[in-house]
């Protein structure tokens, strides 16, 4: 297992739709059990693997907050949301990608979701509270969509600068 460096946007390849796996191959896996551990390292509680450079739609999650709960590290492969609720909520969202920014976001607050787990098996399975704004943030970095394109376009501009000053600060570092 491998720690990855996280892309910081603005970053084109943060912005590309990300192609099918299909039946996980060992590289596939491989690169599944990276993301956990770059997630846990991070610290965070999703992960997409556009975000460290990879192309393929794979997602990362564990939303469980120890002690109250185990670690559940799941990975998805060809994640796809079958229904959501008509119930939206309304929650506080970051990204490993946007360091240090948050804004509240309305999503779908269930919704049922399909994928191929790391054995190739197909699983379902209907997500709430915070598991279910994770995995649609995450669904949605495999589409090139950042939590900052829900919001306003003011918003999104500040945010964008602020980033693209850090990258040039650690650049320079
Ligand atoms: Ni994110």
């Amino acid at each position: 297992m491998a720690i990855r460096p996280i892309l910081i946007h603005p970053d084109p390849r943060l912005k590309k739709v990300a192609e099918p796996v299909g039946t996980p191959a060992a590289d596939m896996v491989a690169l599944g059990q990276d993301m956990l551990a770059t997630m846990y390292d991070a610290p965070g509680v999703g992960l997409a693997a556009p975000q460290v450079g990879v192309l393929k739609r794979v997602i990362v999650m564990d939303c469980n907050k120890p002690p109250e709960a185990e670690p559940r590290p799941l990975v998805l492969f060809d994640p796809e949301i079958l229904w959501e609720s008509a119930e939206r909520v309304m929650s506080e969202e970051g990204c490993l990608s946007l360091p240090e920014q948050y804004a509240p976001v309305e999503r779908a607050a269930e919704v049922r979701v399909r994928w191929t787990d790391p054995d190739g098996a197909a699983q379902e399975e209907t997500f709430n509270g915070l598991w279910s704004v994770c995995v649609q943030h995450e669904i949605d970095h495999l589409n090139g969509i950042l939590f900052i394109d829900h919001l306003g376009f003011m918003k999104r501009q500040m945010i964008t600068r602020r980033m693209a000053k850090l990258k040039r600060e650690r650049a320079r570092a």
